[in-house]
């Protein structure tokens, strides 16, 4: 005896419907990093350069456009891992700090992490050794889709250097 057709299409749509599946969750990767930055005005070396606004980083209008490196350790010959590519805009200065909009890419460039990238976006308070929190609002390569956040705090470093400790707490597939 066969069965009604309506009871094959039943069973059919059952077991083509999408299951919950371990491979579905999204996977967490935590990464630990240091942003070297070198904004001397005039040094062919410099990272960062001023692109409106003058060269007072703390000027109301001020926007910095800046190619840094990414590096293991916190040491000025630590293993480059990739590139931070974006601009700080200074959009507030009015409750005695200053207050920068920063857009930037993490881009890497070593081990499987290679070719892969991590977009960021959000709000950055200098003061003092303030740590600031952004947004990962997306990413390429093995973090299509990403979302998360990153923590960054400034490390004593020369006058002339930018030296940020990284941890970026990442959600992909
Ligand atoms: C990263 O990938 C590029 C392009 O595939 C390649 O040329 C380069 O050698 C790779 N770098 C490392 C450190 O693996």
């Amino acid at each position: 005896m066969t069965p009604p057709l309506h009871l094959l299409l039943l069973l059919l749509l059952l077991f083509s419907a999408p299951r919950p599946s371990t491979a579905q969750l999204p996977t967490a990767t935590h990464l630990h990093f240091f942003l070297h930055e070198i904004f001397s005005v005039g040094d062919p070396g410099a990272t960062a350069v001023s692109a409106a606004g003058g060269n007072d980083p703390s000027a109301f209008g001020f926007v910095g456009v800046y190619d840094d490196v990414l590096r293991e350790g916190p040491e000025v010959d630590s293993a480059p891992i990739g590139r931070a590519q974006g601009f700080n805009a200074e959009v507030s200065s009015l409750a005695g700090h200053v207050e920068f909009l920063t857009i930037f890419s993490l881009v890497f460039t070593s081990g499987e992490l290679n070719g892969s990238s991590l977009a960021v976006a959000g709000r950055s308070v200098v003061e003092g050794a303030a740590t600031s929190e952004r947004s990962i609002v997306g990413g390429t390569g093995i973090f299509q889709s990403a979302k998360g956040y990153v923590v960054s705090r400034p490390l004593t470093a020369p006058a002339t250097r930018l030296l940020l400790e990284f941890d970026a707490y990442i959600l992909h597939h």
